[in-house]
């Protein structure tokens, strides 16, 4: 893989500047064609590789940088705008995240780093830290109230195999 960047969970790229930035892997579970739901407010999946977090198809230490942006949302009426949006987390979301933190850091490549962000909006920010193998270097939080997280981690020289 020649690309340094990984974003896992794309969605409609909305944090990111250049949305076809040749050194990022679009990653995401579902393509959503094109679709504006209200003036403005539009909805594009469009990855350039169709995959699950918790199992990723690329190699051990393979990017500089990944980003990782999961579903935060427990419950949202099934066609809400902000489950269209942003998915909703379903059935053992924990082990989900669990599986997608360990595969974010084994593509990692050593002293990699991985930028997680959070909205605890219905899940506080401190039951998902433990599922990380690793804690976080630092954060910051943003939004009007102040809800979203944005935190970092470096794979350590020593990673564990697995992430166990
Ligand atoms: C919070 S949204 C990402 C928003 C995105 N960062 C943006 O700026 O627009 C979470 C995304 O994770 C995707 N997703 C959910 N479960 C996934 C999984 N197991 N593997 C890959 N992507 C997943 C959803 O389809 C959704 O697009």
């Amino acid at each position: 893989m020649d690309k340094r960047v990984i974003d896992v969970a794309c969605g409609s790229k909305m944090f990111w500047f250049d949305k076809h930035n040749p050194d990022v892997e679009f990653c995401d579970n579902r393509t959503v064609p094109y679709h504006e739901y209200y003036p403005h407010r539009y909805i594009e999946v469009s990855p350039d590789t169709v995959c699950d977090f918790t199992a990723l198809p690329f190699e051990d230490d393979s990017f500089k940088l990944v980003v990782f942006d999961p579903p935060h949302l427990t419950w949202a009426g099934d066609t809400s705008w902000t489950a269209l949006k942003y998915g909703c987390l379903k059935g053992d979301w924990e082990e989900m995240l669990r599986k997608g933190f360990s595969e974010c850091f084994r593509v990692l490549d050593p002293d990699g780093v991985l930028v997680f962000k959070w909205s605890e909006v219905q899940i506080p920010l401190k039951k998902i830290l433990p599922l990380s193998p690793y804690p976080p270097l630092f954060g910051h939080r943003s939004g009007k109230n102040m809800n979203t997280h944005w935190l970092c981690f470096m794979k350590p020289k020593e990673a564990l195999k697995d992430g166990k």
